[in-house]
């Protein structure tokens, strides 16, 4: 009976050892059957009842019970306690947490949507034509006759082994002034369009890099005039460049606009007042100037009818000349260094 007893209390202990989740549970346990007046104790006191033979039986078996419950107990609570451990570990909540790395989006891709949205709100619609150009479309077609002279200007790359009867070479397209001539082709008046692109030309210097985005602008439409391109111009640089800055107009030759004009903006550092940036209060930013006659006929519209003005301008150019930002060398934007980037 009471060797069964004895059994019977180990299997309950170990369980109920096995099935504790937490070192306060296991101490109560130990309390039950090991503490003074525990189980394992009373059982104990029964001994003196027993003969000598049943003495030694039940003795060593009492003491196997208690080191196995002791033995399971330990483990228990060694678990226990390097669980308590890692789950302090992991769970610190006043610990203050790991912030992950935060980005944003590249300078050039942020000023391209601006100047998109900008043109939106005038009505411009956002076009996009091939990097790998025609000869037609990119000199051609905007009366820059084969060896023409003004070509030079263009730097441009020519791609190996393409070339077309009647488009001429394959190129990389050098200007986006060649959208003109793909939006007319495809879009009868009237047109709004702005397409901004990357361009190409064998050039590399404090602000020239062999690629680079410019963004055009294209009206053609029943009496357009030079006052609206004045007024679109002034337009953007107010809001691109900020409010305070102002546009000025200067006669300059252009192939395939007629007149043709370079654009000024007022100096953001001086107020146009001439500083050592801008050399006389006013910074170059583009060339623009009313479409030629001669390059809406190569695009079937009627100069007798329609009328059209075209502006083309580096985006790097002027987000380097927007106000607040002193970005003197246009292949920091491209030399991926986090150091520059994060700056903005
Ligand atoms: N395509 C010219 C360039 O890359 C810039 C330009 C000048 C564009 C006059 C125009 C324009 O649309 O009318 O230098």
């Amino acid at each position: 009976m009471l060797k069964d007893q004895i059994i019977n209390l180990k299997i309950e202990a170990v369980g109920e050892i096995l099935e504790a989740c937490s070192l306060d549970e296991l101490e109560k346990i130990r309390a039950t059957f090991l503490g003074k007046s525990g189980k394992i104790n009373a059982l104990t006191k029964e001994m003196p009842n027993l003969s000598n033979e049943e003495k030694i039986v039940i003795g060593k078996l009492l003491n196997e019970t208690k080191k196995t419950i002791e033995d399971v107990l330990r483990q228990a609570q060694d678990k226990l306690s390097s669980q308590k451990e890692n789950h302090e570990e992991w769970f610190d909540i006043t610990a203050p947490g790991i912030k992950p790395q935060e980005g944003h989006l590249h300078l050039v891709t942020e000023a391209i949507s601006e100047i998109t949205s900008i043109f939106a709100s005038l009505g411009f619609r956002r076009t996009r034509y091939p990097e790998v150009e025609w000869d037609w479309y990119a000199f051609e077609g905007l009366n820059m006759r084969k060896n023409h002279p003004a070509r030079d200007e263009w730097e441009t790359f020519f791609i190996e082994n393409l070339e077309n009867e009647k488009m001429g070479r394959g190129i990389l397209t050098p200007h986006t002034s060649s959208g003109q001539i793909r939006e007319m082709e495809i879009t009868p008046p009237p047109i709004r369009m702005i397409n901004i692109a990357k361009c190409y030309r064998r050039q590399s210097d404090v602000s020239h890099a062999p690629m680079f985005y410019q963004f055009e602008t294209l009206v053609v439409d029943k009496g357009i005039s030079i006052t609206h391109l004045k007024g679109t111009l002034d337009y953007f640089a107010k809001n691109f460049l900020g409010y305070d800055r102002k546009t000025r107009i200067r006669p300059f030759h252009f192939q395939f606009t007629e007149p043709s004009f370079e654009v000024d903006v007022s100096c953001g550092l001086c107020n146009s007042k001439g500083c050592k940036f801008c050399k006389g209060g006013w910074l170059e930013i583009g060339g623009c100037g009313m479409v030629h006659p001669t390059v809406l006929k190569n695009c079937g519209i009627d100069s007798s009818i329609y009328s059209g003005f075209a502006s083309g301008w580096g985006v790097e150019r002027n987000l380097m000349m927007k106000s607040g930002l002193k970005i003197d060398d246009i292949r920091l934007l491209y030399n991926n260094d986090l150091r520059f980037l994060k700056q903005f």
